[in-house]
């Protein structure tokens, strides 16, 4: 049996219940692999300022730091929207990326062949769709110099500064991950306007040099936000800097119907005691407080999330394939969250179910098929 260590990060607004269901989902699942996990459950965010007054308090990134994989939810809420407030939940999740260095965030967007009329493009724009975005984590403007404009303020601004080994190593973990599948590989920028997308470009080209193999474009950011509901499955994998990646998945999550369906993975240089990538693991949706504590939230996208934890921080490839298989079970089996029910044809047969029976009916396609 094999041992692993996992901080659950529930976060605010849905995540705790999200995170309960991706839990659950790993320990239906634990005995059937002959995995044994251990689960540590620690604050970040605006439950982390509410208790420590700190929205990553040092015990949670130190837990972090020590474990095979982190696992969270979602973070912020109305709660903590002042602008002039000294800590902002927001703040706690950028900390934790920086603080583990996870520089490469992998953002693959797969339509489910049910989700089709949940997605409010046609049929035909979404017929084979099957990306992979990856986006810098740890630079550009999300950590740029910066000024806030203060009370009385009217300037403020941002930096989206990169330097050559922050372009590199991410470019080249896209590389890596085309090869592994179309061997197409599309580079993001804004290089006709930003000094740092001309960075961008010249290390890319110079990087991709290295990957003959690979079929490669440059396209620019504006550009990409077209072709992306125009054309998208004639992409690849994506590569982008870290707002352009951030606004990009927002859009691609539309072709997945719903951003209550995209898992991500961000992983960095830090190696757990396996061997593998330290990774932090979570939906991409943000808090919905709107729907927070009514049991509608979609859960799909956390359990999706502990598939991408299995296979890339833990190595267990068949658990991980064996948790999207459910998934893709409980969808064609009818089983929709509110979120993904929407668009469907009157005359196809579905039934809108709560966020814990949405895990439930997961978990007892999961523990059937490896009984
Ligand atoms: C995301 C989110 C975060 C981001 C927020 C919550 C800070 O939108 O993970 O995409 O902007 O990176
Ligand atoms: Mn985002």
């Amino acid at each position: 049996m094999t041992h692993y260590s996992i901080v659950l990060l529930p976060g605010d607004g849905i995540g705790p219940e999200v995170v309960r269901e991706a839990r659950l989902t790993l320990e239906a699942l634990a005995p059937r692999f002959d995995l044994d996990f251990s689960f540590d459950t620690h604050l970040m965010g605006g439950c982390a300022i509410d208790e420590h007054g700190n929205s990553l308090p040092d015990s949670t990134l130190l837990a972090c730091q020590c474990v095979d994989a982190v696992l969270l939810g979602a973070v912020g809420g109305p709660k903590w929207d002042n602008p002039h407030a000294a800590d902002r939940p927001e703040r706690g999740l950028l900390a934790l990326r920086k603080g583990l260095n996870l520089f490469a965030n992998l953002r693959p967007v797969k339509l489910f062949p049910e989700l089709i009329g949940a997605s409010a493009l046609k049929e035909e724009v979404l017929a084979g769709v099957d990306l992979l975005v990856i986006r810098e984590l740890t630079g550009g403007a999300y950590f740029g110099p910066r000024q806030e404009a203060g009370a009385s303020g009217e300037e403020a601004y941002d930096t989206m500064l990169y330097t050559r080994p922050e372009i590199e190593r991410v470019v080249r973990v896209a590389a890596v991950a085309a090869l592994q599948r179309r061997r197409k590989l599309a580079s993001v920028d804004k290089a006709n306007v930003l000094a740092s997308s001309r960075l961008w470009r010249r290390v890319a080209v110079e990087v991709l040099k290295d990957y003959p193999d690979l079929e490669v474009e440059h396209v620019l950011v504006d550009a990409m936000a077209m072709h992306l509901i125009r054309r998208p499955a004639s992409f690849d994998v994506i590569v982008a800097e870290n707002l352009f990646g951030d606004i990009l998945t927002d859009e691609a999550a539309m072709l997945a119907g719903s951003m209550g369906m995209l898992p991500s993975a961000s992983l960095g240089d830090v190696m757990n005691t396996h061997g593998l990538p330290l990774g932090l693991y979570e939906p991409i949706h943000g808090s919905a407080p709107d729907i927070a504590g009514k049991g509608i939230a979609n859960p799909l996208a956390t359990i999706l999330s502990t598939a991408m934890l299995l296979r890339h921080s833990l190595g267990q490839e068949a658990a991980a394939q064996a948790v999207e298989d459910a998934v893709a079970r409980a969808l064609a089996a009818g089983y929709r969250t509110r979120d993904i029910a929407g668009f469907d044809a009157p005359e196809k047969h579905v039934e809108v179910v709560s966020t814990e029976a949405m895990g439930a009916i997961v978990r007892g396609f999961l523990t059937e098929a490896t009984a």
